[in-house]
């Protein structure tokens, strides 16, 4: 019962996305991957870019939680594509946020994690491409 109510705080938008999920999966030799978990949770939340030419080229997640988290990560894959690495450093949990049209505030941490994780990534080419040019 207590089910059946938690799913009827998920608009279309949200429900559309943990159903259908785009992007889903890993990215084969991708530039960055970024893992990161929810500590009031423990899910856990994984994206891997392709970067070219400091532009995010392509993006998959791997996220192992809530359908919030699985839609949260799905949109932001969709939403950071062709954006710049410094855009990407700007990102805010709120864009995932409004693009779904609006998460319960229980479950806002949720797109916290698609944030942290694509940062967590970025951080990660960062890194390589430092190592690289060393
Ligand atoms: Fe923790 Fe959704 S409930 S990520």
């Amino acid at each position: 019962m207590s089910d059946q109510k938690e799913y009827t705080l998920y608009n279309d938008t949200v429900m559309d996305h943990f159903m259908n999920p785009r992007n889903m999966g890993d990215l084969p030799e991708a530039d960055g991957v970024g893992e990161v978990g929810a500590a009031a949770c423990g899910d856990i939340m994984k994206i891997s870019l392709k970067i070219r030419d400091g532009k995010i080229e392509d993006a998959r997640f791997k996220t192992f939680g809530c359908g919030s988290a699985i839609a949260s990560s799905s949109m932001a894959t969709e939403l950071i594509k062709g954006r710049t690495i410094d855009e990407i450093k700007n990102f805010s949990n709120q864009e995932v946020v409004d693009a779904l049209g609006g998460l319960p505030p229980v479950k806002i941490h949720c797109s916290v994690l698609a944030e942290e994780a694509l940062k967590a990534a970025i951080e990660d080419y960062e890194k390589k491409n430092a190592a690289v040019a060393k």
